[in-house]
């Protein structure tokens, strides 16, 4: 049986959100720049991101740039925005023809302004799409997402605009970038690195963590197949016991 017979569709991740890693070290092994790397992710990223779509997942959450990053030499820092600007630019067409909802989520005013241009552009011309919204994290930092979520509470509290009691779960998570998205059911970290570098770390509260080898210009549409039967294949018990879960 191939990997893609052994999904099962009526237990699908609602929204997998990637750690998309390994780029520069996939490169170095060819003997190439980390830059050469970082265009050969977009393959990982069209593959997951048709995959996602084919099989009915409806959310998909790609790390594509942490406020860390911008310490990198300013060299790969610019490549990485052109590489962002020209990829949206040349990939709007196949979103709509994918019917896939541009989104995106982070400091999204830090970035150059052709790039923010750009990414308007392809979120407004993608607004009508219904199949998968897919969210690329864009100089995001979760811990100053939270911080922000945190300082408007606040002000809001200050100004008797919000009651203190009133300050819930919900109410948090609607505060964050991530409002219009459910919680990822299952995050996915590539290249044998196993740690969460400041992604969603509110929202990674119960989902599923995987982990791989695969370095992400290689991982294809068999690899998040791989990822899903394993996430299938675990008992999510959200504190409750195996019996309760069963009955
Ligand atoms: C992930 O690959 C892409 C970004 C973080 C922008 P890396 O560039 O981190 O690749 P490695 O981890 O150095 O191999
Ligand atoms: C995390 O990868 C950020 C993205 C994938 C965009 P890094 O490669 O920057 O993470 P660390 O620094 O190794 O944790
Ligand atoms: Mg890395």
């Amino acid at each position: 049986m191939s990997l893609l017979e052994n999904i099962n569709k009526d237990k699908l991740p609602e929204h997998i959100a990637i750690i998309m890693d390994g780029n520069g070290r996939w490169a170095k092994l060819k003997g190439n720049k980390r830059i050469f790397g970082h265009k050969n992710g977009v393959a990982g990223v069209k593959n997951s991101s048709e995959a996602c779509a084919e099989l009915g997942v409806k959310y998909l959450t790609l790390y594509a740039f942490s406020t860390e990053n911008w310490n990198r030499p300013k060299l790969e820092v610019n490549a990485l925005m052109e590489l962002l600007v020209s990829t949206i630019h040349s990939e709007t067409k196949t979103l709509i023809k994918n019917d896939i909802k541009l989104n995106a989520i982070g400091q999204i005013s830090e970035l150059p302004e052709k790039a923010q241009r750009e990414l308007q552009d392809a979120i407004n011309a993608t607004s009508n799409c219904k199949r998968l919204t897919l969210t690329l994290a864009l100089s995001y930092s979760s811990k100053v997402e939270i911080l922000n979520a945190v300082k408007r509470i606040a002000t809001e509290v200050k100004l008797n605009k919000l009651d203190v009691n009133d300050i819930s779960d919900n109410l948090f998570s609607s505060y964050l970038n991530t409002y219009n998205l459910p919680d990822p059911d299952l995050m996915i970290r590539t290249s044998g690195e196993q740690r969460i570098s400041n992604f969603l770390l509110w929202q990674l509260a119960y989902s599923e963590l995987y982990f791989t080898e695969t370095l992400w210009p290689d991982f294809s549409k068999e690899d998040l197949y791989k990822a899903i039967i394993t996430y299938q294949s675990r008992e999510r018990r959200f504190g409750k016991t195996s019996e309760q879960i069963l009955k």
